[in-house]
């Protein structure tokens, strides 16, 4: 704020803190002394105190904000402090309103209080409450309000069709939300709003229509987020947003988002210098500074922007890059339903003595699986895949084991249908088509994304064709030659970062990878690379699989020797040892093979290579410290 005039308002101002920070801001900006004797002080205290204006549905705070802003010169008579005991979003511009406190105007008339026309800036940290717990008529109330202050424009839930251009708010929508979008009606044109709010509309879905209603009302100028070392005790997840309000297209498409990390106590003026100043995207050890053209963002997960590293526009602007689902086809392997009956494991088949035909090798588990490719040999489990009426099967084995499974009662322990269920009475069963035993028929991939990440992500070569559960993702990439691109790619240090990037990890220190998530991981596009590049990557991925796989085979030499109880048990062991780190050598050399070669084909400079590395390794271990908390 630089204007000493300016109007301000917190509408949720709690116990009135950024109404406070307000005043002596405007006091500052006029040349006021702190000093609070004497007439002119006491002049003063009126005249900042009418250009602050707070609001909060409750009583109690709302009368904490008026005693915080009076006694700031506790001396001083004055008549109104402007703080209304009201609902936000039964406010409009320029009304006048009773306090709500039960207080009354030296002439006996109950106090009221007159709200300017527009205020040139609006604070507040706005309160979080999903919207499922929201009350019924407080969702109508917002509704009615923002679909009429922003008519043809903006919906919420669904938009009649003739609004084509409209933003369609995500029901979803928590109710800071529509803090957010009212205060800006009530903002004067490039006016400023600076909310402290949840940052989840930088990554969740409700975010995206309202990202693009920020885009399409209001320069982004400003989103900052502090590491946790900076404020210990403060809520997890918030994010500080500035908005100037701005009619005129083309200065809102040209504007630069500044997307900010600070990740060591800065003092506030050097804070403010530092981010106003900075013309382009910067990195040091106590901030990061990323900056994006704002008609260049695409709604989605601006989270990015805040936790990657500057070399990420690079990457994800580059002419060889795709997203992942403009490559392949994604999406998430069958949920059975009940893998105990459908996924059977080879001695379970042996032992129903099940036609083959009716089997179709598969893997459970990321767990099922070491090293980087899935092969013919590892296969231990199938999936039932059985698309016949029953009375087709007559005197088979796999009609037994169905018959089986129509007896068979599940202890349901989760959800709306606990208790004991037939399997075939099971939400995700009794639907399937055309029988209750019918898995679906996806086609069968080559690649294999695991849906959750523990260490580093490691993309599999399904070099069997084998089906997976609904802990995978199915990737089957247009043309099969192309797939070992795609596989080389997520299992570099480049693929990595990206996939820390799009996934999320809000507990146990996991990162989860949502299918659409997994869809927009930029990868490279095979059909633009060379011939030489194409084979460099092939060649650099097969060397990789090699090697991961002779360690594997090292680890379980040395828990052999280990586990044997031998005299020379020793000298065995040392050579074990021996030979597990040369196996890890080769694999460090194989990785950086692979790095290389893709950091080759993206251009990228030495000290972006470092950037990609020291990224992946800091968002690694920000994700296994939520393990603790
Ligand atoms: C996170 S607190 C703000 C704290 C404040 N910045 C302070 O310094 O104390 C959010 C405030 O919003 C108020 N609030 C919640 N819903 C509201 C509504 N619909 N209209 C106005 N205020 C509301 C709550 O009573 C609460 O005081």
């Amino acid at each position: 704020m630089q204007d000493k005039d300016a109007m301000v308002l917190d509408p949720g101002c709690g116990s009135g803190s950024f109404l406070v920070r307000a005043y002596h801001r405007l006091r500052e900006l006029k040349g006021y002394p702190r000093e609070t004797r004497g007439m002119l002080a006491y002049a003063y205290h009126q005249e900042l105190l009418d250009q602050v204006y707070g609001i909060d549905i409750n009583q109690f705070p709302a009368h904490l904000s008026v005693i915080n802003l009076a006694i700031q010169n506790p001396r001083a008579r004055i008549k109104t402090v402007n703080v209304l005991v009201e609902d936000f979003f039964n406010i409009k511009p320029g009304i006048t309103t009773l306090t709500g406190f039960k207080s009354f105007t030296a002439e006996g008339a109950q106090s009221t209080v007159t709200l300017p026309p527009f205020f040139d800036a609006i604070v507040a940290n706005p309160p979080y409450i999903r919207q499922e717990l929201l009350g019924g008529s407080e969702k109508e109330t917002i509704k009615e309000l923002i679909e009429g202050e922003y008519p043809k424009k903006l919906f919420i839930g669904s938009a009649p069709r003739e609004a084509k251009d409209a933003v369609v708010l995500n029901k979803q929508s928590d109710i800071y939300i529509y803090f957010y979008i009212h205060g800006l009606k009530l903002l004067k044109d490039e006016g400023r709003l600076g909310f402290i709010s949840s940052n989840k509309w930088l990554e969740v879905a409700y975010g995206e229509p309202f990202q693009q209603f920020l885009q399409e009302n209001t320069r982004i100028l400003y989103i900052v987020e502090f590491d946790r070392a900076i404020f210990p005790d403060a809520e997890v997840n918030t994010a500080v947003t500035i908005l100037e309000k701005e009619k005129n297209r083309p200065k809102r498409d040209s504007n630069l988002v500044k997307f900010i990390r600070v990740k060591k106590k800065l003092g506030m003026d050097t804070l403010i210098q530092l981010i106003s100043e900075m013309k382009k995207s910067y990195e040091d050890d106590d901030i990061r500074i990323n900056l994006a053209k704002q008609n260049q963002l695409a709604p989605g997960k601006w989270s990015i922007y805040l936790r990657a590293p500057s070399v990420y526009q690079k990457i994800v602007l580059h002419s060889k890059i795709k997203q992942l689902g403009e490559v392949a086809d994604v999406f998430r392997g069958p949920t059975t339903g009940w893998n105990d009956y459908f996924i059977l494991p080879i001695e379970k088949a042996k032992e129903w003595s099940i036609e083959t035909k009716y089997l179709e090798p598969c893997v459970s588990s990321p767990k099922k699986i070491r090293g980087l490719a899935f092969s013919q040999e590892n296969v231990s489990e199938y999936f039932l895949m059985v698309h016949e009426a029953k009375d087709t099967l007559k005197g088979t084995n796999i009609l037994k084991y169905i018959d089986s499974g129509e007896k068979l009662e599940i202890e349901v322990t989760r959800g709306a249908q606990r208790g004991k269920r037939r399997l075939y009475e099971l939400e995700t069963v009794k639907n399937r088509k055309p029988f209750w035993y019918s898995l679906p028929q996806f086609a069968k991939p080559l690649i294999l994304i695991p849906k959750l990440v523990d260490k580093q992500i490691q993309v599999i070569w399904n070099k069997a064709k084998a089906h997976a559960s609904d802990l995978f993702y199915y990737v089957i990439p247009g043309k099969d030659e192309d797939a070992l691109v795609i596989l080389g790619f997520l299992n570099s240090s480049t693929g990595a970062l990206l996939s820390e990037l799009y996934g999320r990890s809000y507990g146990g220190g996991v990162l989860d990878l949502k299918v659409y998530e997994a869809k927009q991981i930029p990868v490279l596009d095979a059909s633009k690379l060379s011939t030489f590049e194409r084979s460099r990557i092939d060649r650099a991925f097969e060397q990789l699989v090699e090697v991961v796989e002779l360690r594997c085979k090292a680890e379980d030499d040395l828990e052999n020797v280990k586990s044997k109880e031998r005299p020379s048990v020793g000298l065995f062991e040392s050579e074990a040892k021996k030979k597990l780190n040369e196996a890890l050598e080769n694999e460090s050399k194989a990785r950086e093979q692979l790095d290389e070669a893709i950091y080759d084909i993206l251009g990228l400079t030495s000290e972006e290579r470092r950037q990609v590395e020291e990224g992946l390794r800091e968002l690694q271990q920000i994700r296994r410290l939520r393990t603790k908390t």
